[in-house]
Formats: C-alpha cells, sequence, structure tokens
C-alpha cells in the first residue's frame, strides 16, 4: 500500500519524521536518559571500533565514524564488508565491532561479522529486521524500527541508521565521560525536535521536484561535502546513480583540486551539502572555485549559507537550521527527493531500478 504515494520510495521519504520520531522515543523513553538495551557493552574496555557494511548501510558507517571519534573519542575504522572479509584483518579483545543492515541478510556484511565472532569483545549491529541473522548472530542488535522497506534504494532506513548511530556514539561518550549532562539533555532537547525539522526538510519538495527537471539534463552530477556531511554527498551521489541513472560522483570537498575539478564545464551540476557551520567558509571557497570554471553550484544549506554563498550560486535548496551533529540526518531528505524526482522525471522504474535486488544473499 503505497498510502495515496506514487511510489514506495516517496512513501518512505515521507514516513522519516515519523519513524524517526519512534526511533528516538525507543531509545530515550520520555527523559534524557539513554536505553542502550543490553548494559553489558562496555565502551570503556576498548582502544577501537570497526564498523562495517555495505552501500548506503556503509555511508551510514561513515558518518558514525564522525560522530564517535568526535563525541566519545574512541578510533574508528570503517570498511566495506566485501574488501574488509578477505584482508584477514587483525581483530582483537580491544575492539567492538559493529555491522550495520537494512535487511540483516547482506551476505558479505554475514560473512565479515562470522570474520570478527569470537575476535572481537562484542558484536553489534543496527538492524531494521529483529529476526535476521545478523540480529541473532550479534551480542546486541539495536533495531532501526523504520518499519518494513519496499523501494530498493534505501530512504528511512539509512535515516534511522544515521539516529541510532548517533545514539551509540552518545552512549560511548556518556560512559567515557565526555559528555556532560547540560550537553546531554542539549542533544536529547535537538532530537526531540527533529521530527519536526525533519517535516520543514519536506516541506522543500515543490522545490526540489522543479529542480530535478533540470538535474535530469545532466549526464554528469559531482556532489560535495566537507566533515560530517562527506558521507552524505557519497550517499546523495549513490541515490540519483541507482534510480536516476545519472552517472554521479562524490568528493570530499577538499579533494575537489587534486583531480576532480578537471570535469567541471558548464554543463556539470555540482550538488554541495553544507550548513553553516564550522566549516562552512572552507567550502565556500570550494563553491568558488567550481563558479570560477563555469561549473553550476546547487546549494543545499540553511538561510545563513545561501546568503552568505552570495551571488553566483545556481540553485539552492533551503533547509532548517539545526544543532550540527544533526545536519546529515536533515540533508538526507533532499539529497533523497532530488535523486527520486530526477528518477520521475525521467521515467525510470524508481522503486526497482534495473539490476538491483533489495536484498543482497549472494556475494
Ligand atoms: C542503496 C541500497 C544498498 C543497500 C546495501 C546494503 O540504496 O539500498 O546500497 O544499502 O545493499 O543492504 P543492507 O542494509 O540490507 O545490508
Amino acid at each position: 500500500d503505497k498510502a495515496g504515494h506514487k511510489h514506495f520510495m516517496a512513501k518512505e521519504i515521507a514516513e522519516q519524521p515519523q519513524v524517526i520520531g519512534d526511533a528516538i522515543s525507543h531509545y530515550f523513553g520520555s527523559g534524557t536518559d539513554l536505553h542502550l538495551p543490553g548494559d553489558g557493552i562496555d565502551f570503556n574496555g576498548i582502544s577501537r571500533m570497526i564498523l562495517v557494511a555495505c552501500g548506503t548501510a556503509y555511508y551510514a558507517c561513515l558518518t558514525a565514524k564522525y560522530w564517535i571519534e568526535k563525541l566519545a573519542g574512541i578510533p574508528v575504522e570503517v570498511d566495506v564488508a566485501s574488501e574488509f572479509r578477505y584482508r584477514e584483518p587483525p581483530v582483537g579483545e580491544d575492539a567492538i565491532a559493529l555491522f550495520v543492515s537494512q535487511s540483516g541478510e547482506t551476505a558479505d556484511t554475514l560473512a565479515a561479522l562470522r570474520y570478527c565472532a569470537g575476535k572481537a569483545r562484542t558484536i553489534l549491529s543496527v538492524v531494521n529486521v529483529p529476526e535476521s541473522s545478523i540480529a541473532r548472530e550479534s551480542d546486541l542488535a539495536l533495531p532501526i524500527l523504520a518499519g518494513t522497506e519496499i523501494g530498493v534504494a534505501s530512504t528511512k532506513a539509512f535515516s534511522c541508521q544515521l539516529t541510532v548511530l548517533l545514539i551509540v556514539a552518545l552512549e560511548a561518550a556518556r560512559q567515557r565521560g565526555r559528555l556532560d549532562a547540560d550537553r546531554q539533555a542539549e542533544i536529547v532537547t535537538a532530537l526531540r525536535g527533529l521530527p519536526a525539522r525533519l517535516n520543514l526538510a519536506l516541506d522543500t519538495e515543490a522545490i526540489t521536484e522543479r529542480l530535478s527537471q533540470e538535474l535530469a539534463e545532466a549526464q554528469d552530477v559531482l556532489f560535495l561535502g566537507r566533515g560530517q556531511m562527506y558521507p552524505l554527498a557519497l550517499e546523495g551521489a549513490l541515490k540519483l546513480k541507482e534510480i536516476s541513472y545519472i552517472h554521479a560522483e562524490a568528493y570530499a570537498s577538499g579533494e575537489l583540486k587534486h583531480g576532480p575539478i578537471a570535469l567541471i564545464d558548464q554543463n556539470v551540476p555540482v550538488v554541495v551539502m553544507a550548513p553553516r557551520d564550522p566549516l562552512f567558509d572552507k567550502t565556500v571557497s570550494n563553491m568558488q572555485e567550481v563558479m570560477a570554471r563555469g561549473g553550476k553550484v546547487l546549494l543545499i544549506s540553511d538561510k545563513a549559507g545561501i546568503e552568505a554563498a552570495g551571488d553566483g550560486i545556481w540553485r539552492s535548496i533551503e533547509m532548517p537550521v539545526v544543532e550540527d551533529l544533526l545536519c546529515p540526518i536533515l540533508y538526507a531528505i533532499p539529497a533523497q527527493l532530488l535523486a527520486y524526482h530526477t528518477a520521475v522525471a525521467k521515467g525510470t522504474d524508481v522503486d526497482q531500478p534495473r539490476n538491483l535486488a533489495k536484498s543482497v544473499t549472494v556475494e
């Protein structure tokens, strides 16, 4: 049942305020205390975390690296499961291994988990399907509570994965004495306000739909982001290519001048995901480099960011202001809407893109 939407993907994008709200209530109850199930996870006894997944779930892990390292001070390694499983990486008692999977059945991710079982101190997973193999074989499975996701391109599962991974980072920070009660309360308040901000982000749909008509003409699209927004750029590019079949690539903004800037001309839209955070000014200079070469910048930012970027921007999509840590979750929405409407404009099969399966249970 598409609940009045044209595609499951549209329905699932629209459901995000609700399901993310559910996940937040699940892990926080009504106060500001965390309710990570199973008190057993000891974030003090470890010296590193290993995060492994595939595809969109891998980008959720990359985002979590920024959060866990910054908030909890734990070094984090992130890898795609198909590489991790065959590399014979050293894994020991000093590590928590964490696997992220919507389906909980992805063959490579499951194999990576089995490789770590009996080596790592704790096997954690972040899953949407609690009865799945990955959930069952973990010491502790944290549900993302996204509900059934039917569209092949992951949307609400991604933002719910991010939400739960941020909560893991907060719990790790709390245990390690790096999160005082005031800051914790501030973040929890921001999280509780997130569904309302997500609804505001969804209100940009009409603008995004119009923009997507223009994006649908492009052969190639670049996505740029810095810091915790870099994985979001990767996710935006993946979403666009998998459902619209437009070639899209993402780079960390600072990498632009190390190669990809050679691609820039007036035919290449460059989507920049950059809230007005402490790194914003650096991203502005990257945008200027693009514009100086005739590139078309589509800036996704907040009001202050769009104003500060000045003239010369091709198009912009304005996001509400949120606590910095929550920007990756909020900015997932315009990334998904852009991909969705561009694919609709091109007339592709949005819910069932060619060559793709929802659950990849073979290598
Ligand atoms: C992209 C997408 C895939 C999955 C990947 C992992 O939109 O959906 O990249 O994220 O196949 O799947 P799970 O999360 O089920 O392990």
